[in-house]
């Protein structure tokens, strides 16, 4: 996809800062540090629009990037750094559920894991509120470049089993940009769909 413009709209805490729903939307979830922003960059081809950190934990909010003015790509906050105390922890799975519930142009979920790692908990839950508010969700297992490519197939068809879902897991690095086109097109037919549809 040509990518000709790139705003940063929103930047939000409390489901009142969400901007209107009239642009579909494909949102990007995983747990702190997997590599959701690094990923978004490598999308967008930019270095840092999306705050890239080596501390987990460091989007604490929904960050609304507007592309070519025709649709939105979300990045959300991370979940399952051990040191979040719990309000911080209550505050995102309030935060999360109130988007899922708001966003009628939702029409797709990327949902990042790192290719290396088991599902967690909070993984589950997430999978849970995307199958329960109808969202579709492509797995993307990311980190690739840390493993060989025989393992990557090993750990691809693992998680694969794990996830259960009908899509196939992306296998993508940001490093190297493995994987990237394969995601792109499944963005780009998530945002040319009209409305929120379950697939997986
Ligand atoms: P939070 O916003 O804190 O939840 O983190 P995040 O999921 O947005 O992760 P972020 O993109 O900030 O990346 C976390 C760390 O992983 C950074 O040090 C990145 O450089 C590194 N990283 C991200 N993607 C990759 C990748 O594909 N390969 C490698 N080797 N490192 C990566
Ligand atoms: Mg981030």
């Amino acid at each position: 996809m040509k990518i000709l413009t790139v705003e940063r709209e929103a930047r939000c805490r409390r489901r009142e800062d969400f901007p209107g729903c009239g642009l579909p939307e494909v949102a990007f979830a995983g747990r702190s540090n997997v590599g959701k922003s690094s990923l978004i960059n490598s999308l967008l081809h930019r270095r840092s629009l999306a705050a890239v950190s080596s501390t987990p934990g460091k989007t604490r909010s929904i960050d609304f990037f507007l592309v070519n003015k025709s649709f939105r790509l979300v990045d959300l906050p991370g979940y399952g750094y051990a040191r979040v105390p719990e309000p911080v922890q209550r505050e995102w799975k309030g935060l999360i559920e109130s988007y899922f519930e708001d966003r009628g142009r939702l029409t797709g979920v990327v949902w990042i894991l790192d290719i290396r790692r088991e599902l967690s908990d909070l993984d589950r839950l997430l999978q849970g509120w995307m199958v329960r508010y109808g969202v579709a969700f492509f797995p993307v297992l990311t980190k690739a470049d840390k493993l060989t490519h025989s393992r990557q197939r090993v750990r691809q068809r693992e998680l694969q089993r794990e996830i259960g879902a009908s899509v196939e897991a992306i296998v993508f690095s940001a490093k190297t940009g493995e994987g990237k086109a394969a995601l792109w097109s499944r963005v780009q037919a998530a945002v040319s769909r009209p409305l929120r549809r379950r697939e997986s």
